[in-house]
C-alpha cells in the first residue's frame, strides 16, 4: 500500500503550542535585535569591537544598566539589521514564488500520487532495460509521455506498451504526444489524422529517415498524388475479403443508426464476394461498383468458380437470383457500403494511373523500412474512411506477418501506429482484440480519442472497456465533461487522508480534537477542468501519476519541425 497518502495518527501542533512557539520566536527575535543593536552600535560609536557577550547577558546588562546602550548608533544598527532580515524574508518569498511559477492548481495532488518506487517501471532506467531485453534497435529507450510534476523526471512508455489517450479537442494530443512520438520512433510509422497538422510537422524531420507517404484521397491537405495503393492487394483469400468488406461497413455505418440484421450482413457478404472476385482476376476496385449496378453480370461468379471458391460463388449467385425485392435490398446495402467507389478524386488513389506510371505502395516493403505513412480522411458525406481504415489494417497486418518471421516473433525495430482521431478516421472494430497481442509483436499502437463516449460509438460499451483495460498506458489530458468517465477516473486515482482539527469552547475552556478524514485526490471537477499542460497517466502496475506535457516546441529538434510546418504553409522563405 502506498504510504504518501496515508497518515497513521494525528501528531501535529495544537493551537496552544503554536501560540507558545510564536511567543518564544518573538522573544528570540527581540533578543537578537537587542544584541545586534548593542554590539554593532558600540562598534560604530567607539570604532572598537566590544566583547562577544552572550545575548542574555546583553539583555540583562542593558536592563540593569551594567551595559550602556550606544544611543543613536544603537538604533541605526537595529534599523540596519531589521532591513537585512526583511531582505532575507523577501528573498525567501521570491524564491518560493519562483518555484510555484508555472504550477497549476492540480499540482498539489501530485504529492498524493505515484512517487519513488511506486512508479519504478515508468522510469528511463526500466525502459532502457526492456529495450535491451527485447533487442530493440532504437535511439531512445522508449516513448516519452511527459515529465513528473514533482521532480521533472521523464516518464517513458516501453517498446512493448500500448497507449490509449482520451482528451477533449485542442488539449494538446497532437502537439504533446502524437508528433513527439512519431519523431522518436526508430522504424516505420503509420499515422492517421483528419487534419494536416501531423503530416506538416513530421514530413521534414522524418524524410531524413525514409520516404514520407501521405495518403490523402479526400484532399485533406491538398497533397498532390505521387503514388497509389491497390486495396485489393490486401485481399489474398476469403478471410481478407471479409475483413475488407467489414472495413467498408465500419466506416460507413453510423454507430447510432438502426441496424438491419439480414440486409446488413447480406450486403457485407455480397461486397466481400465481389472484392474477392475482383482481387482474384486482378481487376481494379472500381469494378465492384460496376457489378453492383449491373446485378445480372455473372462474371464475378465465373471468376470465383475458376479459382475454386464454389461456395462463395453459390452465395453470390443466390444474391443475383434472389426475388426482386430481396435483391434490391441487398444490393442497396452493398452500394451504401461502397459509396466511396463513386468518388473520382478518392478513386485516383486506389486505381492504377490512367496516364503514365506512379509507384504503387507496398505494405510488405513499408514495414521493413523506416518510412512514414500518414493516412488522412474526414468523416461525413463522401468520406474515404473505408480506404484509410483498409490501408491502416493492411499495413498493420503486414507488420504482424513480418514479425512472425523474425526471431522472438517481434519486430526488432518496432512499428508505431498512431491512430489520431481514431473514432473519426479509423473505426477499426478489431482494435480492442488487437491491443492484447500487438505489444508482444513490436507493433506499438497509440489510440487518441476525444471522449469515452466517442470510443463507445465505435466499439460499443463492452469493446471500449476492453480497449481501455487492454492498453497498459491510459492517459487523460482534460477537456472531457462526461461525469461517468470522470467519476471512474477519480475513483482510480483514489483518496488521501488528511488531519482535521475541531476547536470548541465550553464554560470558558477551549478544547481541540484532531481526527483523520479522507478526500479524493482529484475530484470530478478537478478532472473536468484539468489545466492545459497536465496529463494523468494510469499504467499497469504503477500508481497514477500527474505529468507535465512535453509539447514538440520544447524538443531539441523544434526548429526542424517548425521549418517543416513553414514549408508546408509556403512560408519557408520568409521564416
Ligand atoms: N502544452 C502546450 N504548450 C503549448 N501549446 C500547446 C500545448 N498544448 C496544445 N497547444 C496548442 O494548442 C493547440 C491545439 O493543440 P492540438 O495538439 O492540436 O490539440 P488536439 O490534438 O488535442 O486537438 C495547438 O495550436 C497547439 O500548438
Ligand atoms: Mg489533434
Amino acid at each position: 500500500m502506498a504510504t504518501n497518502n496515508r497518515r497513521k495518527q494525528p501528531n501535529g501542533l495544537s493551537d496552544q503550542n503554536i501560540l507558545i512557539f510564536g511567543g518564544v520566536a518573538i522573544a528570540l527575535l527581540a533578543l537578537a535585535l537587542a544584541w545586534c543593536g548593542w554590539w554593532l552600535g558600540t562598534l560604530l560609536k567607539t570604532h572598537a569591537a566590544p566583547p562577544m557577550t552572550n545575548p542574555y547577558r546583553v539583555a540583562f546588562g542593558l536592563a540593569d544598566r551594567s551595559l550602556t546602550w550606544p544611543g543613536f548608533y544603537g538604533w541605526i544598527a537595529v534599523g540596519l539589521v531589521a532591513v537585512a532580515m526583511c531582505g532575507v524574508v523577501a528573498a525567501g518569498f521570491w524564491f518560493y514564488a519562483q518555484r510555484r511559477r508555472g504550477r497549476s492548481r492540480v499540482d498539489d495532488a501530485a504529492k498524493h500520487m505515484g512517487v519513488g518506487r511506486d512508479i519504478e517501471s515508468l522510469r528511463e532506467r526500466h525502459a532502457a532495460e526492456v529495450a535491451k531485453r527485447l533487442g530493440v534497435q532504437a535511439d531512445t529507450p522508449g516513448i516519452v509521455l511527459g515529465r513528473l510534476v514533482a521532480s521533472g523526471a521523464k516518464v517513458y512508455m516501453t517498446w512493448e506498451d500500448l497507449l490509449i489517450a482520451i482528451a477533449g479537442p485542442r488539449t494538446g494530443k497532437t502537439t504533446c504526444l502524437v508528433i513527439p512520438s512519431i519523431l522518436d520512433a526508430p522504424g516505420p510509422v503509420l499515422a492517421t489524422s483528419n487534419k494536416r497538422d501531423i503530416i506538416d510537422a513530421v514530413r521534414g524531420p522524418r524524410s531524413c529517415k525514409g520516404t514520407v507517404w501521405a495518403f490523402d484521397p479526400q484532399q485533406v491537405c491538398d497533397e498532390p498524388q505521387t503514388w497509389w495503393w491497390n486495396p485489393l492487394s490486401y485481399v489474398t483469400d476469403e478471410t481478407k475479403a471479409d475483413k475488407l468488406a467489414g472495413y467498408f461497413m465500419a466506416a460507413t455505418t453510423d454507430p447510432d443508426a438502426r441496424k438491419d440484421a439480414f440486409f446488413d450482413s447480406a450486403g457485407q457478404n455480397l461486397v466481400s464476394a465481389l472484392l474477392l472476385a475482383a482481387a482474384l482476376d486482378g481487376l481494379p476496385i472500381t469494378r465492384i461498383w460496376h457489378w453492383l449496378t449491373h446485378p445480372n453480370d455473372r462474371r464475378p461468379v465465373d471468376i470465383l468458380i475458376e479459382h475454386e471458391y464454389e461456395q462463395i460463388a453459390d452465395g453470390l449467385e443466390a444474391d443475383i437470383d434472389a426475388p426482386d425485392k430481396q435483391r434490391q435490398g441487398v444490393y442497396a446495402t452493398a452500394m451504401r457500403l461502397c459509396r466511396v467507389l463513386t468518388n473520382r478524386r478518392a478513386m485516383r488513389w486506389v486505381n492504377p494511373p490512367a496516364e503514365g506510371t506512379l509507384p504503387c505502395f507496398d505494405a510488405a516493403a513499408f514495414v521493413r523500412s523506416d518510412d512514414t505513412l500518414c493516412s488522412m480522411s474526414r468523416e461525413g458525406e463522401g468520406s474515404a474512411g473505408a480506404l484509410t481504415l483498409a490501408l491502416t489494417a493492411a499495413v498493420t497486418e503486414a507488420a504482424e506477418a513480418y514479425a512472425r518471421t523474425l526471431p522472438g516473433g517481434r519486430l526488432q525495430k518496432p512499428m508505431l501506429n498512431v491512430l489520431d482521431e481514431a473514432a473519426n478516421v479509423c473505426r477499426w472494430r478489431d482494435l480492442p482484440d488487437l491491443y492484447s497481442h500487438y505489444g508482444s509483436r513490436g507493433i506499438i499502437i497509440e489510440t487518441f480519442l476525444q471522449s469515452w463516449s466517442q470510443g463507445e460509438g465505435v466499439w460499443g460499451a463492452a469493446g471500449m472497456k476492453k480497449l481501455w483495460s487492454a492498453a497498459n498506458m491510459s492517459l487523460y489530458m482534460g477537456g472531457v465533461r462526461e461525469e461517468g468517465f470522470l467519476r471512474d477516473m477519480s475513483g482510480l486515482v483514489g483518496e488521501y487522508e488528511y488531519r482535521q482539527r475541531q476547536v470548541g469552547f465550553q464554560q470558558g475552556h477551549s478544547s481541540s480534537n484532531v481526527s483523520n478524514s479522507r478526500d479524493t485526490i482529484l475530484s470530478i471537477d478537478d478532472l473536468a477542468s484539468l489545466p492545459r499542460g497536465r496529463e494523468l497517466l494510469l499504467s499497469s502496475g504503477n500508481r497514477p501519476v500527474l505529468l507535465k506535457t512535453m509539447p514538440w516546441m520544447r524538443r531539441a529538434d523544434a526548429d526542424a519541425i517548425q521549418a517543416s510546418i513553414n514549408d508546408a504553409n509556403g512560408t519557408g522563405d520568409e521564416a
